[in-house]
């Protein structure tokens, strides 16, 4: 295992996005993560010598790609601390994984599911959906002030429910402020009323060392492409019980172990629920990714992270007309700095300038958490997100550019 600081100018000679004459400051990783060379050479490697069909052809490209994928499965499960290999299903990304798990389940009118009031469309918009077309009824938990997880709201909201919660669906983390919610104790609490737990790790995943069977839950989406892995690439752990009782949303070839003109047998998770020819590419691509992480050690990437938004909090939290989404410290947010700014600073355009003149690269906007914004009427933010492959150099440039940008727009 190697240790990030000594290491740190090889790690980022790894990415030829940094390695450019005059590189950026990459700091939206909460959207998309940079590709290491070994990621990019897999996805090549595919195309050019293997570009053949996996889980079918018994070809020497076929066997290949099945063998490749099997081992990226492999890898996962071990990344995760999954009981079982085939507990691991690949997806496009957390979207369809958390889609899955909502559609694929039964449910009856008045089911009772729990979000909180800070979760990403991905694990929003699904349950709204059932809410309108099958009649769940979907109910969210208030944040405390600070946006930080309010247990005892929780604890209330799972009483009132009773008997009819039958869901609790999280994100870890939040891609709005970096917030980690309690996820041990809060499904202790949905275990004791019944229900099953998914926990949305989109921005869990990539930033810290996450151990699904320690957790107690029953699902867990990621995002490979904030993984370092290749875009279109998400994946879903689900208990081997759950999975197999579950419909799937994307039914077809590989589905089934066979089929007649009127029955079929569904085929044993994961297949039953990667219908249709997958991103092989991709797939193959990811056990280069996990490779990659896996030589990291996870707890010193999210202290990394958590050092570099100390920097970022304290260069921008005194700004007039700045102030900070989350808790004001730092270590309580991992790698995230997202900033509320006032009317007369736009965060479209700031995103644009601390580019144009820096070559800082921050997210503005909503997000996907609308629901957020929407409900305190604000229009949006200018978020700073770091990986570990980030330097001081990176966040500082971004603080102040950010602060002569706003010197400029007041
Ligand atoms: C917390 C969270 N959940 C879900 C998603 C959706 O992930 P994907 O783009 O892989 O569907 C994101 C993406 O930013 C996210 O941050």
């Amino acid at each position: 295992m190697k240790r990030l600081g000594d290491f740190m100018k090889e790690f980022r000679k790894d990415f030829p996005a940094l390695m450019l004459d005059d590189p950026v400051a990459y700091l939206d990783n909460a959207c998309v993560t940079l590709k290491p060379q070994s990621v990019i050479d897999s996805i090549q490697d595919y195309y050019i010598n293997t570009p053949g069909c996996g889980g079918r052809s018994v070809h020497r490209y076929g066997t290949h790609v099945s063998k490749t994928i099997s081992q990226s499965r492999t890898k996962l499960a071990h990344f995760f601390s999954s009981p079982s290999v085939n507990e691991i299903v690949f997806t496009r990304n957390a979207t369809h994984s958390l889609n899955q798990i909502a559609k694929g389940l039964d449910w009856n009118k008045g089911d009772v599911v729990l979000t909180t009031d800070r979760e990403h469309n991905s694990n929003l918009v699904p349950w709204l959906q059932l809410e309108q077309e099958r009649g769940i009824d979907h109910r969210i938990v208030r944040s405390n002030q600070d946006n930080t997880f309010n247990l005892e709201s929780f604890e209330e909201a799972c009483a009132q429910a009773g008997s009819d919660l039958k869901m609790v669906s999280m994100s870890h983390v939040g891609n709005l402020d970096g917030v980690e919610i309690p996820v041990k104790e809060i499904t202790k609490i949905a275990k004791d009323y019944g229900a099953l737990v998914s926990i949305d790790g989109a921005q869990s995943a990539p930033h810290m060392s996450v151990d699904v069977q320690d957790l107690g839950i029953d699902f867990y989406s990621f995002s490979i492409h904030k993984m370092l892995g290749p875009s279109g690439m998400g994946g879903l752990w689900g208990r081997t019980e759950l999975l197999e009782n579950m419909r799937t949303i994307q039914s077809g070839g590989q589905t089934v172990t066979s089929s007649t003109y009127d029955s079929l047998e569904w085929a044993k998770p994961p297949s039953k629920f990667e219908g249709g020819l997958g991103h092989f590419a991709g797939m193959m691509a990811t056990g280069a990714a996990i490779d990659y992480l896996t030589q990291l050690n996870m707890d010193e990437v999210h202290a990394h992270e958590k050092s570099l938004n100390k920097i970022m909090t304290e260069g921008v939290k005194d700004i007039p007309g700045v102030s900070i989404i989350g808790p004001e410290d730092p270590s309580k947010r991992g790698g995230i700095c997202s900033l509320l700014l006032d009317d007369k600073l736009p965060s479209h355009d700031i995103a644009l300038l601390l580019d144009e003149v820096a070559g800082v690269m921050v997210r503005s906007g909503q997000h996907c958490v609308h629901s957020w914004f929407n409900d305190k009427g604000y229009n949006g933010s200018l978020r700073a997100s770091a990986y570990f492959y980030n330097t001081e150099e990176d966040v500082r440039r971004f603080v102040d550019t950010f602060s002569e940008a706003v010197h400029a727009f007041s």
